[in-house]
Order: structure tokens, then sequence, then C-alpha cells
């Protein structure tokens, strides 16, 4: 495994939830670097494991599983439309872990580092719209700000849109951090990088990441045989906020009213939530990998209507 692309996350924890399928059909559906295929793999040698990512990068680097690992290149807000058009019509297993590879966060000429001068770019594939340059010299004070407020949960949110919209034009991501790091009161800039919550805010416009999100999850459940397991792995409460919600939504059986005798919506459960609260990794794994410390697991499995 190409240890300098990412270090996967929870990777034990996946493993065991999806071991109960590990004869079935697996998607990766974040493919990445490999790093948790290759511990499909290894850990479940008669699966059947489809990869994908909308990283042309990323699809590079499953050229070294060679015919273990059937990539498919998109987005997976389509997954149920790209693996049915390779054939694949039922999961077993899904795993989505989402959020961007250590390697596009460290690779400046990809434009999400504030540690790094790059382009204004950070569209995670070829499929997105627009790009940050486009946010950041483009868009008016009140859209930037409310992007940054939501997607950023940044408290100055307002300030750093006037200060960015005030220093256009903007050139690269270090001319943006510097401005940022400017438009907040020193006493928030002690603790972690300034840029830190807009530049996860731009990113998240650019690449429509909730949104993303959201259709995937519908797209793994549609696809999902009884018995089929999904994993998620987010990395802030903005995502794991609309799986929580998600999984809820399809593990509510009826929703008459309390007082009514007989069922008249007909619904039924369609999911089995498999963590209560998210699992987060142990401490251990937090000290090796400090970039999973913000890790949050949630898995449940479909059950037969
Ligand atoms: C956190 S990394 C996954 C790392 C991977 N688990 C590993 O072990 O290397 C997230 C990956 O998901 C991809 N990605 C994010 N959103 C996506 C989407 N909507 N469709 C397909 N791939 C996406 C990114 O390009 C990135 O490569």
């Amino acid at each position: 495994m190409d240890r300098t692309y990412h270090d996967p996350v929870m990777t034990q924890e996946v493993i065991e939830i999806l071991r109960p399928v590990a004869a079935g059909t697996l998607v990766d559906a974040t493919f990445g670097g490999g790093g948790h295929t290759a511990a499909m793999l290894a850990a479940f040698p008669e699966a059947t494991v489809l990869a994908v990512d909308r990283d042309p990068e990323a699809a590079e680097q499953a050229l070294r599983f060679a015919n273990r690992v059937r990539f498919v290149p998109g987005d997976f807000r389509h997954l149920d439309v790209l693996l049915e058009e390779g054939g694949f019509h039922d999961l077993d297993g899904a795993l989505l872990d989402i959020g961007v590879s250590s390697h596009q966060l460290d690779t400046a000429e990809r434009g999400f580092s504030y540690h790094r001068a790059g382009p204004l770019d950070m569209r995670m594939g070829p499929s997105a719209p627009f790009d940050a340059d486009e946010v950041v010299n483009g868009w008016d004070r009140d859209r930037l700000a409310h992007a940054i407020g939501r997607f950023g949960e940044e408290r100055f949110a307002r300030r750093i849109a006037g200060a960015i919209v005030a220093a256009r034009p903007i050139t690269d991501t270090g001319h943006l951090a510097s401005v940022v790091a400017g438009a907040v009161p020193a006493a928030a800039r002690r603790k972690r990088h300034p840029a830190r919550r807009t530049f996860q805010a731009l990113r998240i416009a650019v690449n429509d990441e909730l949104a993303a999100l959201a259709d995937g999850l519908d797209a793994v459940l549609r696809m999902l045989r009884p018995g089929g397991r999904v994993v998620v792995i987010s990395y802030h409460s903005l995502e794991d906020r609309i799986v929580k919600r998600r999984f809820a939504d399809e593990a509510r059986g009826c929703v008459c009213p309390p007082d009514l005798p007989v069922c008249g919506c007909g619904r039924t459960a369609g999911l089995r939530v498999l963590t209560r609260r998210p699992l987060r990794p142990g401490a251990g794994e937090v000290s090796s990998n400090p970039r999973s410390r913000s890790a949050l697991l949630r898995a449940a499995e479909r059950v037969a209507t």
C-alpha cells in the first residue's frame, strides 16, 4: 500500500462490521489510495471488490491491484447508475470514507492546502462545475459569508467574506490563507490554523459535498441487499448529521399516530442501525495518524421489508 498517499482510518472497525458479508460484492465508494480496499482484499479473499472515486489520481492508485479490483471512475452520488452500467445490480457491503485524501490535501497544485501556496482549485475531480477561484474571486460577499458560515461553521464568516472581497484579486491559496488570518481576531488565531474552517467551507462548496453525500447514501441504500451493510466515515458534524438522519429515517417503521388502532401508513423499517452513537478512533490510532482524530463512523444493515 502507498503509505504516503493516505493512511486509512478505523480500518479494523470497518473490517469487523463488513465481516458478515465477506463473501459478497463490496464497494469502496471512496477509493483514494486504496488503503481500505487493500484491507478488504486481505481480510476477505472471497469478496468481489469494486472501487469508485471521482479523482483521476485515485484511478492511478488502483492500477496496482491489477485484476483483483474493478475500478469505476465517477461520483458516488450516481453509484447505482455507475455500477449498473458495469453489470452490478446488488451490493452486500459499501464503504464511504468521505472528504479528502491526504494526497489531495498535501499536493499544493490541487489547491486544498492552507500551508502551501497553490492555485485556487480544490476540485476533487473533473465533474466539479466550478473551482475555488470562482468562489473566492467571483461570489458576492453575502453568498461567500453564507457558504463560509454554513460549510465551515465559522463564526467570523462575515468578517472573512468582507476581507476576501476587499483583497480581490486573490491570487493563490497562500494569499487566501493570509487574508483569512488577518480577518479573524488574534485570540481566535491561537488554537488551530485560522484558515482551516474557511478552506473546509470552500472545498465543500466546490465539490457540492453535502448533497453528494445525501445522494450517495440514497444510491447505496437502493442497491443494498437484505443483510447488506453500509459503513460511513465522516469528519465533521455536518456530514455526520446527514448520515445519522438518513439512517434513522430508513430505520423507522410505522409512522402512524400512536392512537390509531391499525397501521395506515404501511411503512416498515428498511434498515437496522448498528451504531447507536458514532464510533471514534482509539487513542493509539489518533496518535499514530492525527488526521483520524475527527473521524465518526456509523454503520447500518439492510433488513428485508
Ligand atoms: C478520505 S479519502 C478516502 C481514502 C481511502 N479510504 C483510502 O484508504 O485511501 C476520500 C476519497 O473520496 C473521494 N471522493 C470524495 N467525494 C466523492 C464523491 N462524491 N464521489 C467519488 N469519490 C469521492 C475523494 O476523491 C478521495 O479520494
